[in-house]
């Protein structure tokens, strides 16, 4: 099988092998997250509004916190991943830190098999649609697990930020969705110096391309916002210019970094 047609067994081995760093990491720093401490940012807060008693489908979760931090909110909150490990951490973190958070070890696209309840919001955030080949099957997944009038929230990084190389001196990548990258990374975007490798494949999107999966699936667009900060310290080369605001240094507030997207399902659909 080639890489490309493989890479559901690549990437859920590329996720299992970074979640032992992650779980110890500063960057994602469970000590204070155990605490109390949420992993939400100010710009899904803003967006999420009160979640309050509201059902939330949290896809591409990792190792669980931001679905925690849903259910710390009072909304009943479900995440789902492809890594096993995370999930396993996930559920073993939603336990230590008393919250009823639910999790399900599954592919976004494979979801369908897994669960068959509707959400009146589903969220995703921060490096996840890169993950996945073909965006009209995630936004299918995303209207079939939304009820009518239900709310999709999506706050990822930007595709401008995917065309740079890993120092951001050079467009490297196509802005547009080109097909499978397969490369292999040693460290991991929480800890660069951590003595691991992995090899994954991704692929890039551009907005257009994004969008139109959402209105082709029954999804209208509320809003669309594009930030030129990153509210994580993921990328190489950057400076902190406000508390968890994050630049590419030499490139200062000239490009995107992070954008939003709010959407509702239509009333009338299943
Ligand atoms: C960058 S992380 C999620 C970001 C999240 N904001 C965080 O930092 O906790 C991306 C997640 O997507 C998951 N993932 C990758 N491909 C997937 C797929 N096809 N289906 C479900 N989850 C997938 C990975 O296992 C990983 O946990």
């Amino acid at each position: 099988m080639s890489k490309e047609n493989d890479y559901l067994e690549i990437n859920r081995q590329s996720w299992n092998n970074r979640t032992d760093t992650h779980l110890t990491s500063d960057f994602y720093d469970l000590d204070g997250f155990l605490k109390g401490n949420t992993s939400l940012n100010s710009i899904e807060l803003d967006l999420l509004g009160d979640i309050k008693g509201k059902s939330v489908l949290h896809l591409q979760c990792h190792f669980g916190q931001d679905t925690i931090s849903l259910a710390r909110l009072g909304a009943d909150a479900t995440g789902i991943d492809l890594s096993d490990k995370a999930i396993e951490s996930a559920k073993q973190i939603a336990k230590d830190s008393g919250t009823d958070a639910k999790f399900i070890c599954s592919d976004v696209y494979d979801l369908p098999n897994h669960l068959h309840q509707q959400f009146d919001i589903v969220y995703t955030s921060y490096g996840t649609i890169g993950w996945l080949p073909d965006l009209d099957r995630w936004a299918k997944v995303i209207a079939r697990f939304l009820k009518p009038g239900g709310k999709f929230v999506f706050v990822e990084f930007h595709p401008v930020v995917w065309m740079f190389d890993n120092d951001f001196e050079k467009v490297f990548y196509h802005y547009f969705n080109s097909g499978a990258i397969i490369e292999t990374e040693s460290g991991t975007y929480a800890d660069k110096t951590a003595d691991i490798t992995q090899e994954y494949v991704t692929w890039n999107h551009g907005l257009s391309e994004i969008i139109n999966s959402l209105i082709q699936n029954g999804l209208e667009i509320n809003s669309l916002d594009e930030y030129d900060y990153s509210p994580y310290n993921c990328f190489n080369k950057t400076i902190e210019f406000e508390p968890k605001k994050f630049r590419i240094e030499h490139l200062g507030d000239k490009i995107p970094m992070v954008y939003s997207v709010v959407a509702t399902k239509n009333q009338v659909s299943n």
